[in-house]
């Protein structure tokens, strides 16, 4: 079976094997903690504000290089003068890829952050309006995530899913920071309003299930309302940071530039 879905108005084909099936007739978000239960987005579900200084924004990224240029190396690259995140995807093959991908994969605590993590926390604490901060309350987490996507690459991004079907991801707000080659071609897709919509309005996969040859860890949205998904592609800027709710279809965010690498930030918040 073939899956298809709209992003940025790009039509996108996967190749489905395995079963699908749709939840109860609720809404997860109802019974859980609503993060943006006091912002003027809390029906949308996502908004996109200045992020930080321009000088703590430079920071982040010179630091982010630094950290990414040596883990090239340490999975067995090299880089040179010329080095610049976006251009990451001309210094890595595919296995060098891969083994960095996997090296990032749990993302690094905030104590390794290029500036002060309590400048983050602050700075999304106001755009909520509540305290909240990086450190999960349930678990024994507190870090910080890059995700690189590199151009004309398909398997460098999940297909579109609520973080929320993993339980211990609920009650948190998301982040989604640009820090290069994010744009309406490259920018993360998601699905306005879908945080309220109810489990049995969205099939999605079951465990075990194979898209393109790959198997994730969290279920993929096959159909919402009955229809193909359609996403958005939001565009924050860099030094922008878009704001989301997990309860939201999102992902599937490609990369349709011709030769820039995109990474984005991506850190979750819970009330403390
Ligand atoms: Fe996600």
């Amino acid at each position: 079976m073939n899956v298809k879905y709209k992003l940025g108005g790009k039509e996108i084909e996967l190749e489905l094997n395995g079963s699908t099936f749709v939840g109860s007739d609720e809404v997860l978000l109802l019974q859980d903690e609503n993060l943006i239960e006091n912002t003027t987005w809390k029906e949308i579900g996502y908004d996109i504000v200045d992020f930080l200084s321009e000088a703590d924004f430079v920071k982040i990224k010179d630091g982010l290089k630094s950290i990414i240029g040596d883990l090239i190396v340490e999975a067995g690259g090299k880089i040179d003068q010329n080095f610049e995140l976006e251009n990451y995807h001309m210094y890595v093959n595919n296995e060098i890829h891969l083994k960095l991908a996997k090296m990032i994969q749990w993302g690094w605590n905030i104590s390794e952050f290029p500036v002060d993590f309590k400048l983050i926390n602050d700075r999304i604490s106001e755009v909520v309006g509540m305290q909240v901060s990086s450190k999960a309350k349930h678990i024994e987490l507190n870090n910080f995530f890059l995700r690189i996507v590199r151009p004309q690459n398909f398997q460098d991004n999940n297909p579109p899913h609520r973080d929320v079907w993993i339980d211990r991801l609920r009650d948190a707000v998301n982040i989604y920071a640009p820090i290069c080659g994010s744009n309406e071609n490259s920018s993360l897709g998601l699905i306005s309003g879908s945080h309220l919509f109810k489990e049995s309005e969205i099939e999605r996969t079951a465990e075990g299930a194979i898209l393109n040859g790959t198997s994730y860890t969290v279920p993929c949205v096959i159909s919402v309302k009955g229809e193909q998904p359609i996403l958005l592609r939001p565009d924050p800027k860099e030094n922008q940071v878009m704001l989301f709710s997990p309860y939201m279809v999102h992902g599937g965010g490609y990369n349709f530039n011709e030769n820039t690498t995109r990474m984005s930030l991506e850190v979750r918040f819970w009330k403390n």
